[in-house]
């Protein structure tokens, strides 16, 4: 018994929600089967899109399989396909969509004995392996869909947030590398209570916002003042395409995840297209490739 899955890219962040929002995208993704076998263990057994290594202990999929398959007492093993569409070091989740794929597939095939909460949980263990420490703002919006916030990590507790009928994301992806270790180790290890007191009213009138529809709140809240800052200077660029996307009527702008993917929140098809021409205009002119992603989130 075998199942084939799709499994979304991820906004992590959403500007002020530094390690707790995240959003899922419902049209960019991996596509990965996942395949029970007899012989107890995991064997992945084709990788496509992507140079990522195959021996399980090295891999998301292979160690977030491992978590939900001793979690079940290992009652089979299985053969991992992952067919990547979205890169490495990308921003837009890429190794998390292997982890939350992966198990998302193993507790079909189990007869789904776990809840979202636990599949985050087991696909948190994967995601650790390429980012170097625990964090599930990528995770959870791939396993529960739409918005999500992390509340806490241990034990996890992920709020399944609403996602206002028109919202749409555009995202740019320069194809350089970010490490999100790397991401990581440049941001400050504290922060001013006046921007802490800045950067959580904002998180509070964002979901407020999400709640409501109030597309003008969420606008007035996609600020960062925290981390922007510092990794800004990783994406070339970024001010530009920033500047492009809101003058064009995005409601709000910012990095996606650890970068360099750029994301904007708009509400309408109409205004996330024009998004996408003006940012191509930007980044056309220049050496560097890249790609647009334009989803609706649901
Ligand atoms: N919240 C994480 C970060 C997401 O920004 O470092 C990256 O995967």
């Amino acid at each position: 018994k075998e199942i084939k899955i799709f499994s979304p890219a991820t906004v992590a962040n959403v500007s002020c929600g530094f390690d707790v929002l995240g959003f899922c995208l419902d049209t960019v993704g991996d596509v990965m089967t996942v395949r029970k076998t007899k012989a107890k263990g995991i064997a992945i057994t084709k990788i496509e899109g992507a140079s990522l290594p195959y021996e399980p202990e090295n891999n998301v999929a292979g160690v977030a399989a491992k978590a939900i398959l001793d979690a079940a007492d290992n009652p089979f093993g299985v053969e991992i396909e992952i067919y990547k569409n979205i890169k490495p070091g990308s921003g837009v989740g890429s190794s998390s969509a292997s982890a939350s794929g992966t198990v998302w597939a193993i507790n079909e095939l189990l007869g789904r004995p776990f809840n979202k909460q636990e599949l985050t949980a087991f696909g948190m263990k994967g995601e650790a392996l390429a980012s170097g420490a625990e964090h599930a703002d990528n995770v959870a919006p791939g396993i529960f869909g739409g918005f999500t916030l992390v509340k806490q990590l241990n034990p996890l507790k992920v709020v399944q947030l609403p996602t206002p009928s028109e919202m749409w994301a555009t995202i740019i992806h320069p194809q350089i590398e970010v490490k999100t270790a790397e991401a990581r180790a440049i941001l400050p290890k504290e922060v001013s209570l006046q921007k802490a007191i800045k950067q959580w009213a904002n998180v509070g009138s964002f979901i407020s916002g999400l709640y409501d529809e109030d597309y003008e709140l969420i606008s007035d809240s996609l600020i960062d003042n925290i981390v922007e800052p510092h990794r800004s200077q990783l994406i070339p660029y970024f001010d530009e395409v920033k500047k492009a996307m809101l003058d064009n009527g995005a409601l709000g702008a910012g990095i996606s995840g650890s970068g360099p993917s750029i994301f904007s929140l708009c509400k309408g098809e109409a205004t996330a297209m024009k998004v996408a021409e003006v940012i191509n205009k930007v980044y056309e002119s220049t050496e560097i490739e890249f790609d647009i992603y334009v989803s609706k989130i649901n």
